[in-house]
């Protein structure tokens, strides 16, 4: 092949470009393999600089999608050499794509660019189409060799004669590849030896296909029919073994996941109190249950990492002591703090966006949300005590993260803990409520919550609040936990499987303004004059901002009515806990009966932040951070 560069916006080219380069003159066994292996290096498209120098050396530039970048391409990469093409998309886009290149390059000025860009992007279309349809990852190839479970399983490093791992019947040398695995070797390597697809449940991204067509790539051979049905009723097993401990819940919440448990209330029960009851709290589980631990038995692990990030030389404040075990019993020594707040999960209300385009993650309506007392020392007060340490010398040693740590782990590996991280001054500045929490709605604090400690930042996105706490580590880095690191991130609309970069996006910790109708219903000329909609439902906003106004409209946003709202008291800047509201809302006389009515809510908080109005332009690959005006439709 003669055609390559990828290029795109952003700093880190260099390594990939060496892949590029290497992958050339090792002569890459296709384009495919070429790009697969460019991607690799961190998903994301290749630096303009990149681009030059590939075109510099004489090889045609490669482009995939985005429209955006023809100017620059054109611009950019200047020559006889230039093309584009994408390798995924189907061979329409791809010929909309070299058209606009085409214009890009008609601009500038150069017929003979534009022809030659548009002949190659047609060619690496058919071409990839062509591929696309042979690659089916997994499934049984007649061209290749049997396998037994076994000799997979023997396969668990080069030395022992390769790194072996299956994926449906499909078996895979991934010996080369590990080095280049995005989420590092160490992870891919616990699936050596056995099947990919315990740890791909969990990492979803690996079902972008592209994914499916690297793997494909390394394929060997087929797993014996035997064997791939002893597979599958192992992980049942497993599967089976792991979830022993959930708890009874209520026949009421709509379960959207049985394993790993996720569930939220019909919004209508979310309104009919400030505090949620336990029962109708939404539940978000990564993993099974962990096994209840006994309360005396319990010990809280707190430490300061050891890193070199951390300054202990003079003047600093250093805490004197090591790890600190702090039983039940202690934490309940210190004074009990209790805080209302509300949790919510990033993904909720993720349904509707997945309407707009298709999104990776469980489908969650508008309850993924709750509010509850929670009680318990506060943390600030547990590691001044402990450590001696305050937010002032927390910042003096370099801790800039606490960590916190689950029981639960992943049954695949399970060394994986559920585990995230806030800003120091979230979890130690007093003002913001952090507490270690063993009682919810002065109870104590349940199986499915986190029983028998969890760690409640207030205004923070519910993922940070981690339940059966084990343990918190201080820190000058945020935690490398998976949901920190590679989830609950809002990426850009045009971010994709393919280009996203995890590590340009901050993970979220404050989320924006929400609000949604819980309950809505009619009440017609004969009961109420004039006939009228009644709404209700909940606002809340993240970093402790208050709600300040909320207005619901009953024709689709054109005329608004002021709700009434209850806010909680609450200081300013420390309002966590939602804010209930109530509209009703007159129907104007040339609303014909019969007809629907789309009821619409929006939410101001008290920095004047107000919701955006459609969920395109917030559309994001995961499906989280969805706060677009809440519709509902009635018919009247
Ligand atoms: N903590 C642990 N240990 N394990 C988890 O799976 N899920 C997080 C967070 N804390 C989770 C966790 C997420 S994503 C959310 S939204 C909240 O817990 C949900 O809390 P809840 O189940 O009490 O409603």
């Amino acid at each position: 092949c003669a055609c390559v560069c990828v290029f795109g916006f952003e700093e880190n080219w260099g390594s990939r470009l060496e892949v590029l380069r290497s992958a050339m003159v090792g002569g890459a066994r296709s384009v495919r393999a070429l790009l697969a292996a460019v991607r690799l290096q961190s998903g994301r498209g290749e630096s303009i600089r990149a681009g030059r120098a590939a075109a510099a050396a004489g090889h045609a530039v490669w482009r995939r999608r985005s429209c955006c970048g023809v100017q620059v391409c054109a611009n950019e990469c200047a020559g006889p050499a230039l093309g584009m093409a994408t390798a995924r998309d189907s061979a329409r886009s791809a010929r909309r794509l070299a058209q606009k290149l085409a214009m890009g390059a008609a601009a500038l000025g150069s017929a003979s660019m534009a022809a030659a860009s548009v002949a190659l992007c047609e060619r690496a279309s058919d071409a990839a189409e062509k591929e696309e349809r042979e690659v089916r990852a997994g499934e049984v190839r007649d061209d290749l060799p049997t396998y037994a479970l076994k000799d997979v399983a023997a396969h668990t490093s080069k030395e022992a004669g390769g790194i072996w791992v299956v994926y449906k019947r499909g078996v895979y040398d991934i010996s080369e590849f590990i080095e280049n695995h995005p989420g590092g070797a160490e992870r891919i390597i616990l699936a050596a030896g056995g099947s990919v697809e315990p740890f791909w449940s969990l990492y979803q991204q690996h079902y972008a296909s592209f994914v499916h067509e690297i793997l494909e790539e390394l394929r060997i051979g087929n797993l014996s029919e035997a064997d791939s049905d002893s597979l599958r009723s192992q992980q049942k097993e497993t599967a089976v073994q792991a979830y022993l401990h959930e708890p009874a819940r209520s026949d009421v919440l709509l379960v959207r996941s049985e394993k790993p448990f996720n569930a939220e209330p019909p919004p209508g029960l979310l309104v009919r109190s400030a505090i949620t009851p336990i029962e109708h709290f939404y539940k978000r589980n990564h993993f099974p249950i962990p096994a209840p631990v006994q309360p005396e038995k319990y010990e809280l692990e707190i430490a300061l990492e050891q890193s070199s990030d951390l300054k202990h030389e003079p003047g600093a404040t250093s805490p004197t002591r090591g790890a600190a075990h702090l039983s039940l019993e202690r934490l309940r020594q210190y004074p009990k703090h209790s805080v209302t707040a509300t949790l919510q999960c990033a993904g909720n209300r993720r349904t509707e966006m997945a309407q707009v385009r298709t999104v990776k993650g469980g489908a969650w309506d508008v309850s993924a949300i709750g509010t509850a007392t929670w009680s318990g020392p506060r943390l600030a007060d547990v590691l001044r005590e402990e450590f001696g340490l305050t937010l002032e010398s927390a910042r003096q040693l370099g801790v800039k993260h606490v960590h916190f740590s689950g029981l639960d782990t992943d049954p695949a590996t399970p060394s994986t803990h559920y585990a995230a991280s806030v800003p120091v001054e979230l979890a130690l500045d007093p003002q913001n409520e952090a507490v270690l929490a063993y009682e919810m709605n002065g109870e104590t604090l349940p199986l499915d919550h986190g029983f028998p400690l969890r760690a409640i930042i207030p205004g923070v996105v519910g993922a940070r609040n981690v339940k059966w706490l084990e343990s918190i580590t201080l820190s000058a880095t945020e935690s490398n936990s998976h949901w920190q690191k590679l989830d609950y991130k809002g990426f850009a609309p045009n971010v994709d499987w393919d280009n996203v970069d995890y590590d340009a996006v901050p993970a979220i910790q404050e989320l924006p303004v929400q609000s949604s109708i819980c309950e809505t219903f009619f009440l017609p000329a004969e009961e109420h004059s004039p006939r009228s909609i009644i709404s209700r439902g909940f606002a809340w906003s993240g970093g402790g901002r208050g709600i300040i106004r909320v207005e619901v409209s009953a024709d689709g946003g054109q005329t608004w009515h002021s709700a009434k709202i209850s806010p909680p008291e609450q200081e300013r800047n420390h309002v966590y806990a939602w804010t209930l509201w109530e509209a009703s809302i007159p129907l104007s006389s040339d609303v014909a009966p019969g007809s629907d009515v789309d009821v619409v809510v929006k939410a101001t908080d008290s920095s004047y932040n107000t919701q955006p109005e459609s969920i395109a332009p917030i559309w994001n690959i995961r499906g989280v951070l969805n706060n677009a005006w809440h519709h509902v439709s009635v018919r009247v």
